[in-house]
């Protein structure tokens, strides 16, 4: 958990913008609007769309960018792609935009469930694609990974190595099975040590990348004072690196965004691991693409259930060039591999931010 100590004094330049911002700023501190944004919200009569939508945007999403806009009503909410956030260098195709949308219909079926409302979503192709869900149906219950959608988060520290069991495993794979993907696990540190090759040798075609590397940077928040204002993006707190005023972290950046150092953090990241998973759909369309981002948020969820931290580690899915070489090394033939995550135990680091509901819904 990011303290308000750790906020104000992680760096001699964070005292300074600490101290100006706590005595001029009565906004509310990184941490209180973590918190707040995690205070749950009731269903209301019907079950109500701010219920379902809050509960929504806590998913996860690629560079926490939010890219989404909901509109309908409460018995038929339609997810719609938000392009102006789409990140083109890290994601040309827009699948990460799509599966992060799935992420969100998950949660947002997880709640709906949680109101007694069923739900069916269905992918539609028309125009630039959305995911309608229809939520007039019968449901079987509260199902347990509701309880985990605020707790959920991205862990980037290092684990601690421990292994997870082979019961676990197996709540983890049936949590991520959803229709067109399914998820395959990798506990072998043989295998995870072949992976982490794919990942440094992609990496290193990313962190050269300027596009890539201008893209990235726009979304990162170095300051929690600026996170705070966006309230999207990267917050460097999140990653385990210290608070910065954001002009101080905008120069530095291109200095210690350099391919050793990263690499380096992701090889001790995967060695810390305890495995790692990857999602791969049937089918490489924008409809798959949704789907695999609800079987990555349902294991999750279940991951956070059972104590266990997760966090992505795309880059081999990423760079068009080494996604079939991972392909084949995973032995899916013409399948795509969709998203890649490392699993293990750690304790919890600083939650990100979320937009207010208010400003994702649509009419
Ligand atoms: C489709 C998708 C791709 C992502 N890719 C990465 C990634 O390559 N590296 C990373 O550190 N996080 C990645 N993330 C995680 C997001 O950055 C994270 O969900 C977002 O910052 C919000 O934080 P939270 O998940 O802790 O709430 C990805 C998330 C999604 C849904």
């Amino acid at each position: 958990m990011l303290t308000r100590r750790r906020v104000m004094f992680g760096t001699g330049a964070a005292i300074l913008a600490g101290t100006g911002y706590y005595a001029f700023n009565r906004g509310p501190s990184y941490d209180e609007m973590a918190e707040s944004i995690r205070v749950p919200v009731k269903p209301g009569g019907n079950p109500g769309l701010e219920y379902l939508v809050h509960h929504a945007t806590l998913a996860a999403n690629s560079h926490n960018t939010q890219p989404w806009m909901f509109g309908g009503s409460d018995s038929h909410v339609q997810i719609r792609p938000d392009f102006s956030r789409a990140t083109p260098a890290a994601d040309p195709d827009n699948h990460h935009l799509f599966a992060s949308l799935g992420c969100a219909c998950e949660n947002l079926m997880l709640a709906a469930a949680a109101a007694g409302r069923g739900s069916s979503p269905q992918f539609v192709p028309e125009a630039d694609g959305r995911i309608d869900i229809d939520l007039a149906g019968e449901t079987d219950g509260r199902d347990p990974l509701f309880e985990a959608i605020a707790e959920r988060q991205c862990t980037r520290s290092e684990y601690d190595g421990k292994a997870v069991s082979n019961d676990e495993l197996a709540l983890l794979e049936k949590a991520a099975a959803v229709d067109g993907c399914r998820v395959m696990l990798i506990p072998d540190p043989v295998r995870m040590e072949q992976a982490l090759e794919l990942v440094v040798s992609a990496n290193t075609v990313q962190v050269n990348d300027a596009a890539f590397a201008k893209e990235l940077k726009s979304w990162l928040r170095f300051s929690a004072t600026h996170a705070v204002e966006m309230r999207d993006g990267l917050y460097s707190g999140c990653s385990g690196n210290p608070d910065l005023p954001q002009w101080i972290g905008n120069l530095m950046f291109g200095f210690v965004f350099k391919p050793q150092t990263e690499n380096e953090r992701y090889a001790a990241q995967i060695r810390s691991s305890s495995g790692l998973a990857v999602f791969v759909s049937d089918a490489d369309d924008k409809a798959h693409w949704v789907q695999a981002g609800r079987s990555y948020q349902r294991f999750a969820l279940q991951a956070t259930t059972l104590g266990i931290r997760h966090a992505f580690i795309n880059q081999s899915v990423e760079v068009a060039a080494y996604r079939q070489e991972f392909a084949d090394w995973l032995g899916i033939g013409a399948q795509r591999p969709d998203l890649v995550v490392r699993y293990g135990y750690a304790p919890p680091m600083p939650r990100s931010l979320r937009r207010p509901v208010s400003a994702v819904i649509v009419s």
